[in-house]
């Protein structure tokens, strides 16, 4: 079902269907950063009492997704191995030597509540990030350092506070050297881009309205590149998912180019239905930006259209936020052009209670 588009440009239509007003929240991601930085600053760690080998950061969904984009952006600086786990349960090799982020936006997320208790018998050092629930309470409860910061937000629109915050502790921790330079440009450059991306800027100079416009009544597959824009795409994903209400599909590069870029040629009816995002980033691997310069034309007939969308600003940090907040603002101006309200996330919902009940 492919209903008729709104006017993007239309304050009327747009506030109409955003009853949630995701559009006014997504607006808020720099203030994010600037109010999580204060709260996770003001949050007393104790000096850590062992020498830790392994960052690990426990969570799902909107609340795993700051972990992803801390692993990516310490990938380049930090000696230490980021791993994000999604589990119920930890690996086997984590233990006393592990530092464990366990983070849930709600406090009430089951698998991060389960991989809490897992740490904290197997004695890892935990830090709990969250903005309330049980998780609030069993920290407290258990002397756990807890980085408590404000609540009301849908969790995948918590990104700025949910990343800042472990990055902020690592610092204070003295694991990651300071990045103040790179998260003040991350704020101005976010402050800037909002002003293009948000519902008042006109489609005809907002990329976030033109992009839903090219993916209505397609599905959206997002390419990114490893070590760089790999969870962004990721991301991108999960925002036309959770705010769309519609599929999307990830791949990174270079490994998409040895087995996904073969199976594009049937059916052919169905794949001029797909739209490609490639998200390039400036600090693209050289041959990663060859293999991206490549595919439009390699592609480009197969499905619909390949669309290129390139990262702003000048530090790694600055770069992935950028195209992170392009691809949310998209993934909301889609939700509207299919008449969706993008902020409840029902069926999620329903999940969870149906799963309380035994
Ligand atoms: C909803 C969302 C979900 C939740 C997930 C885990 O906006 O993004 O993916 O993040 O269901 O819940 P929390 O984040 O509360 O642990």
């Amino acid at each position: 079902m492919v209903v008729p588009k709104i006017n993007l440009d239309s304050t009327a239509d747009v506030d109409r269907i955003d009853a949630g007003g995701m559009l006014g929240i997504l607006y808020g991601l720099p203030d994010q950063f600037l109010a999580g930085r204060k709260i996770a600053e003001q949050t007393k760690l104790a000096a850590l009492d062992r020498k830790v080998n392994l960052i690990m950061v426990s969570g799902v969904g909107g609340s795993a997704i700051g972990g992803d984009l801390l692993r990516v952006f310490l990938g380049t600086r930090a000696s230490l191995p980021v791993l994000v786990n999604r589990d119920y349960q930890i690996p086997r090799y984590a233990g006393k030597n592990t530092l464990m982020f366990a983070v849930s936006y709600s406090g009430n997320t089951e698998e991060t509540l389960s991989a809490y208790g897992h740490a904290r018998d197997r004695g890892a050092a935990v830090i709990a990030i969250t903005s309330g629930g049980k998780l609030a309470e069993w920290a407290k409860r258990d002397g756990v350092p807890l980085i408590q910061i404000p609540g009301g937000l849908p969790p995948r629109t918590a990104t700025g506070y949910l990343f800042i915050s472990s990055l902020i502790a690592l610092q204070g921790l003295g694991l990651v050297a300071d990045t103040t330079g790179e998260v003040d440009e991350t704020i101005s450059l976010l402050s800037e881009l909002r002003q293009q991306l948000a519902p008042s800027c006109p489609e005809k100079d907002n990329p976030a309205k033109q992009y839903a416009n090219q993916a209505f009544g397609k599905i959206p597959v997002i390419y990114g590149a490893s070590g760089t824009t790999e969870v962004v795409a990721m991301r991108w994903k999960g925002q036309v998912n959770e705010n769309s209400k519609a599929l999307a599909y990830f791949n990174i590069l270079p490994e998409l180019n040895h087995n996904e870029i073969v199976g594009t040629e049937v059916p052919p009816e169905l794949l001029r239905q797909i739209i490609i995002f490639m998200l390039s980033n400036p600090d693209d691997h050289p041959r990663v930006k060859r293999r991206m310069e490549l595919l439009p034309e390699l592609l480009g007939n197969r499905v619909s259209a390949v669309v290129t969308v390139e990262a702003r600003g000048t530090s790694q940090l600055a770069r992935m936020f950028s195209l992170t907040y392009i691809g949310d603002y998209f993934s909301v101006y889609l939700a509207l052009l299919y008449g969706i309200d993008p902020k409840p996330v029902h069926i999620i919902d329903t999940l969870k209670q149906r799963l309380a009940e035994r």
